[in-house]
């Protein structure tokens, strides 16, 4: 009797939650720090679960296009880690906004909502806002794949109009793996039924092939002299054993091989003027004198603020992310080190096939090390794809200029675009945010070669269809006329925007009613999952720390537990893990503020049997990745 009624009421909370995932329920209509009447977007955030069984549930940030192309574009964006948020891709790099040092936000005149609809995601399952109610995370490039296409599938039921807009994968750093595996698997399912319109994937400073990336490290390192003459023997014969490892098995990480970026850290370590120790900033290395052993994991500095401003609860709030209870932080560990012994092969080998049908457009920032250009050059240069290996000798290096300006260069064959941007780091949107919007808007055929107001040229194409002798003439008609014919467009835009608007919000809401009922259709499975959720309450999976013992030697960035907290942000977190994270007394009985801990705690359920699984909790290295602040994110 009384099971039943317990029975009854989880139901009807669990039916409850089930019918108001509604569209509207996603829209963002108010957010700290900013008046979204000010802005010409609108944005849907929240969590979309995954699975019922064991709650994996994936976050979502969607900055719809301010102008309406034809077709409409999608762009799909993802950090790499494995493990970090693409939160940094939003508020860091190509997203709509920049964080100030007091918590208000500002526009990034880069951002890529220009002409596409982003959707920011978090993934896998336990980044960032997404988070399971186990800590088993992904532990295969197959089993990562599949998540994220159960996510798109999701994400198009929600937004069915999403699913016949020109779709394009991005992302920076790891994402050069996950992408790679993603598209594989998109262009094989639309071989038995075409339903993905995926029309492109764009990869910058990406991991994509050991084997290349691990020679450009020390070649790399060589021509920019970061390697002291005295340790070049050393860092050398490290080469070698790293590609004697290589030939054995080439996987996506092969550990030996990392020896050679903790060299490279190692030579640049120095006294600072200060009398701490300083080392290069492996993301840029143009900086030279970051804390060590930081070398880079507490860059870009405005990550300080991005954190503090995703874990405000009004924020939380705002974006729809409630459901994570531990708050934000830019890197998992535990995803990371889930994924640490893929045996999966290097998404290099998989790009060939991927070329055959869509184009891949690569991208690198001169001045990063982790993954740097010379490896995508190298691993360019010796792949074979559409007929040929590399870039034909006949395809010339193109200049790229915004404003008259050289910002970088630009060489295109067979469905492959490789850029090269001019004083970027490893997080290109970051330094260039005008020129990635600009080389984004290309790839997509958008934009009309004018950014933010300012004329682009790759190489001389306006020459190429003039004769030769009117070249100048003719080059000033052209632009003028382009120039004019952008401006009419924009205005009329304008005009169709206000009469747009209200019809929009009317057809919108009129179109997307149908989807308000879904919940029903689930209904058994709300049963289902009643009865379920009640067993895994009784008998919570024990969060285990085993993952923890082994050593992320792998690229990666991990920063969650190398902050120093300050005085005040240990404080703070006294307060806020009084309220969020109250369980944590149950468990451990540490003392420890470390976000490495939190990673343990998954959901409340758990901790009760974390208590008194607590004789077989081992005791965490809280230096671990201290030795080797590597990261790709
Ligand atoms: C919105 O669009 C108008 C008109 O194009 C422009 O003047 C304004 O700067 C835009 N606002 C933002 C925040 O980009
Ligand atoms: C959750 O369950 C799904 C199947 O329902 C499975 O594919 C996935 O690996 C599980 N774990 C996580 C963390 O998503
Ligand atoms: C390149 O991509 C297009 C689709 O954009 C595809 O039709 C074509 O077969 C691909 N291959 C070559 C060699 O261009
Ligand atoms: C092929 O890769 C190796 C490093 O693995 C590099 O030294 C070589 O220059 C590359 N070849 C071409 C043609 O880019």
């Amino acid at each position: 009797m009384r099971k039943g009624f317990f029975g009854l009421v989880t139901l009807c909370s669990a039916l409850a939650t089930v019918l108001t995932q509604t569209v509207e329920d996603y829209k963002v209509t108010s957010l700290p720090g900013i008046d979204l009447d000010t802005l010409n977007f609108t944005q849907y955030a929240g969590h979309i679960e995954l699975s019922e069984i064991n709650g994996s549930t994936m976050f979502f940030w969607m900055i719809e296009r301010e102008v309406k192309t034809e077709p409409e574009k999608l762009i799909i964006w993802l950090n790499g880690g494995p493990g970090c948020s693409s939160m940094d891709g939003l508020f860091l790099e190509n997203g709509p906004f920049r964080v100030n040092k007091d918590l208000s936000l500002s526009v990034n005149q880069g951002g890529w909502q220009n002409y596409a609809t982003n959707v920011y995601v978090d993934q896998p399952v336990g980044t960032g806002f997404s988070f399971a109610n186990t800590d088993s995370y992904m532990q295969t490039m197959e089993q990562t794949t599949e998540q994220f296409i159960l996510f798109l599938d999701k994400l198009f039921e929600l937004f069915p109009d999403l699913i016949k807009q020109d779709m394009y994968i991005a992302g920076e750093s790891y994402a050069g793996t996950y992408i790679p595996y993603f598209t594989t698997k998109i262009l094989e399912l639309n071989k038995q039924k075409q339903k993905y319109n995926l029309q492109g994937i764009a990869i910058g400073n990406g991991w994509i092939s050991a084997e290349h990336q691990y020679n450009a490290y020390y070649d790399f390192s060589i021509a920019n002299n970061l390697i002291s003459p005295d340790r070049i023997p050393l860092v050398s014969t490290n080469l070698k054993k790293c590609q004697e490892e290589v030939k054995k098995k080439n996987l996506i990480h092969i550990k030996p091989c990392e020896k050679i970026l903790s060299d490279v850290i190692d030579s640049s370590t120095h006294d600072g003027e200060d009398g701490e120790k300083k080392c290069l900033n492996i993301y840029d290395i143009r900086l030279k004198e970051e804390t060590s052993p930081y070398c880079g994991s507490t860059w870009p500095y405005e990550l300080t603020e991005v954190t503090n401003y995703l874990r405000q609860s009004d924020v939380k709030k705002a974006i729809h992310a409630e459901k994570q209870t531990l708050g934000w932080k830019e890197c998992t560990s535990l995803v990371y080190s889930a994924l640490d012994n893929d045996q999966s092969k290097p998404s290099y080998e998989l790009l060939p096939g991927i070329l055959k049908k869509i184009p891949i457009l690569l991208f690198s920032g001169e001045f990063d090390l982790i993954c740097n250009y010379l490896g995508t050059e190298y691993l360019i240069g010796n792949m074979t794809w559409n007929g040929g290996r590399g870039f034909s000798k006949k395809t010339k290096t193109e200049d790229w200029k915004i404003d008259n300006e050289l910002v970088g260069y630009y060489k295109q064959e067979r469905n492959l675009t490789y850029v090269l941007i001019k004083d970027g780091s490893h997080m290109v949107p970051y330094d260039k945010p005008i020129e990635c919007l600009d080389m984004i808007n290309r790839f997509m055929n958008v934009g009309s070669d004018i950014v933010k107001g300012k004329k682009s040229i790759v190489g001389n194409r306006e020459t190429i269809v003039t004769p030769p002798k009117d070249d100048e003439k003719e080059e000033d008609k052209k632009e003028d006329k382009e120039e004019g014919k952008e401006e009419g467009k924009e205005e009329g835009k304008e005009e169709d925007k206000e009469e747009d608007k209200e019809s929009q919000a009317a057809q919108q809401d009129d179109e997307w009613s149908q989807y308000y009922s879904w919940g029903t259709t689930t209904l058994v499975f709300v049963i289902l999952f009643a009865i379920a959720l009640c067993c895994c309450w009784c008998r919570g999976k024990k969060p285990s720390g085993s993952a923890l013992d082994q050593f992320g030697g792998a690229p990666q960035r991990e920063r969650e537990d190398l902050k120093k907290p300050g005085l005040l942000t240990t404080i703070q977190n006294l307060f806020k893990s009084n309220k969020t994270n109250a369980a944590r007394k149950f468990r451990l009985g540490d003392n420890d503020e470390s976000n490495e801990l939190d990673e343990l705690v998954i959901e409340t359920p758990t901790l009760f049997e974390a208590e008194d699984g607590d004789s077989d909790q081992e005791e965490i290295p809280t230096n671990q990745y201290r030795n080797q602040p590597e990261r790709i994110n």
